[in-house]
């Protein structure tokens, strides 16, 4: 059975939901305390195993690729600065080789890991989205290709969302589970209000067979007119078992305002040199607002 060792990055939509912000940056950039978003999933792929990345980019994505490049003049002044702490942390992901795509047209996710098709070959590999990160003791990606090593099949991430939510995500219609593991008859993207078969939502991490990219190449265009990533998925389920996996770990929707601000703040409060100073901030805030606390 073949390795998982490269990664699918997809960072090439048009990010709507931040505008006007988006307008001139990559959503993918935006930081989170003083990283931008893609590094918190460049970083979880290099501790999941993974030694190549593929990002797929757009228009006005050119920050993504100069971020991960190396930038001597300020190395240089750092040096000369003795800044030797932010030196190391400037240079973080250079431990992995970064490749880059471009996507001409956001038509979709699906579409989007399509356009890496070249770079995967006939490998198993991962796909992170841009813009969720995951906090968790085992890598989310990590866990998922611990499950595809047991199976040699490809494992789709889930976690529950309240029922209201469902609309907003590729739901699972799961028929039987063993432990965190489940099998499944239908991946469907984005279902009604009112009709998803499970509140078990796709959370942006997947491990694939390269038998995806048949039905991705397609091109058949799904929910919101754009190709759909779950729309192969469930074809692929249908020649091939897909399992879902109930992974463990806090999922950030990085993409949305409140997602994003929740996530500003849950890591600021892991950040040691900000954490005090914040917390008493958000303390003050609560009496100010005369919040009463649950
Ligand atoms: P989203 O649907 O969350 O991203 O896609 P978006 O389209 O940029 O966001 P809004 O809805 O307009 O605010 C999830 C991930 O897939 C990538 C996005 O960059 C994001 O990381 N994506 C989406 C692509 O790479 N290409 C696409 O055509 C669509």
């Amino acid at each position: 059975m073949k390795k998982v060792k490269k990664a699918i990055i997809p960072a090439a939509g048009l990010g709507t939901r931040f505008l006007p912000a988006t307008k001139a940056m990559p959503k993918e950039m935006l930081p989170i305390v003083d990283r931008p978003t893609i590094e918190y999933i460049v970083e979880e792929a290099i501790a999941s195993g993974i030694e190549d990345i593929i990002i797929v980019t757009g228009k006005g994505k050119r920050a993504i690729e100069d971020h991960f490049d190396r930038n001597f003049e300020l190395e240089a002044n750092l040096i000369e600065k003795g800044k030797l702490e932010l030196l190391e942390k400037v240079n973080q992901s250079s431990k992995v080789e970064i490749h880059y795509i471009r996507q001409k047209e956001p038509k979709g996710l699906g579409h989007a890991v399509w356009c890496a098709r070249n770079f995967i070959g006939d490998e198993p590999f991962a796909v992170l989205l841009g813009d969720d990160i995951v906090q968790a003791q085992t890598p989310c990606t990590k866990q998922l290709i611990d499950q595809y090593n047991e199976t040699g099949s490809s494992v789709i991430g889930v976690q529950t969302v309240p029922n209201e939510e469902t609309h907003r995500y590729g739901i699972i219609d799961p028929i039987s589970t063993e432990g965190r593991t489940y099998v499944v008859s239908n991946f469907v993207e984005k279902p009604n209000q009112g009709t998803a078969p499970s509140n078990l939502a796709i959370m942006g991490r997947y491990v694939l067979t390269p038998e995806i990219f048949e039905f991705l190449s397609l091109q058949e265009t799904g929910a919101g007119g754009e190709i759909q990533l779950t729309d192969a998925i469930q074809k692929l389920n249908e020649s091939q078992k897909v399992y879902a996996y109930d992974f463990e770990g806090k999922r950030y929707d990085v993409g949305e305002k409140i997602g994003f601000v929740k996530t500003t703040i849950d890591m600021a409060l892991e950040n040691e040199e900000i954490r005090d100073e914040l917390y008493e901030y958000l303390l003050k805030k609560v009496n100010e607002l005369n919040i009463t606390i649950k």
